[in-house]
């Protein structure tokens, strides 16, 4: 699939079949996730691959409304950054360049055939959250990626149009 391909036709998937992603096939996605721009060459991502007791101390912490949402993916990635509060202008570059690596997961996992999903739950935000995924205090988390076998077709949702977010400077 070219990137372009890639770039229109990913959607969000919220379904997926039962089958985890395999450990290579998850590592190819991750290392795609290492080669996002950084600024510096920071290296500011960090991928935590949850595994069944990480898993259950995520639903422990979330309770059980949020624990049944857990289960929707056979596997999570948490994607976090390392956050530099004294450096606002290194601190906002490696958020960004930790978002591109999400981004980067997620089209490859779509040209992959598999689905995937983006998804910034609360307690994430939370001490317990990230105790329960054992994310340090420096680092900050931006994404708990879902993925696995594809089991549906997903609508199309809107995006406004480039009329709308172009702006033409003299
Ligand atoms: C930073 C970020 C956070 C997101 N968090 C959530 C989320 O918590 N829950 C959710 O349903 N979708 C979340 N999404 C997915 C968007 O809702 C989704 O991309 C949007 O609806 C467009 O659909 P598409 O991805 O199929 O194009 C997030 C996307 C991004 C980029």
């Amino acid at each position: 699939m070219d990137v372009e391909t890639a770039i229109r036709t990913r959607r969000t998937h919220k379904a997926y079949g039962s089958e985890p992603v395999d450990r290579e096939t998850l590592d190819a996605l991750l290392d795609l996730g290492r080669w996002a721009p950084n600024h510096h060459l920071t290296n500011p991502w960090r991928f935590y691959v949850v595994g069944p007791a990480a898993l259950q101390r995520l639903k422990d912490a979330v309770g059980p409304e949020g624990a049944a949402k857990l289960d929707r993916a056979p596997t999570l990635v948490a994607v976090a950054y390392v956050a530099t509060p004294d450096d606002p202008v290194a601190d906002e570059e490696d958020l960004l360049a930790a978002g591109a690596a999400a981004y980067a997961i997620l089209l490859g996992a779509h040209a992959r055939g598999l689905a995937a999903y983006w998804r910034t739950p609360a307690i994430l935000r939370e001490p317990a959250g990230r105790a329960a995924l054992r994310i340090p205090d420096g680092e900050r988390c931006i994404a708990l990626l879902h993925l696995g076998p594809r089991r549906q077709e997903q609508r199309v949702p809107e995006r406004a149009p480039l009329s709308d977010v172009r702006i033409v400077l003299d």
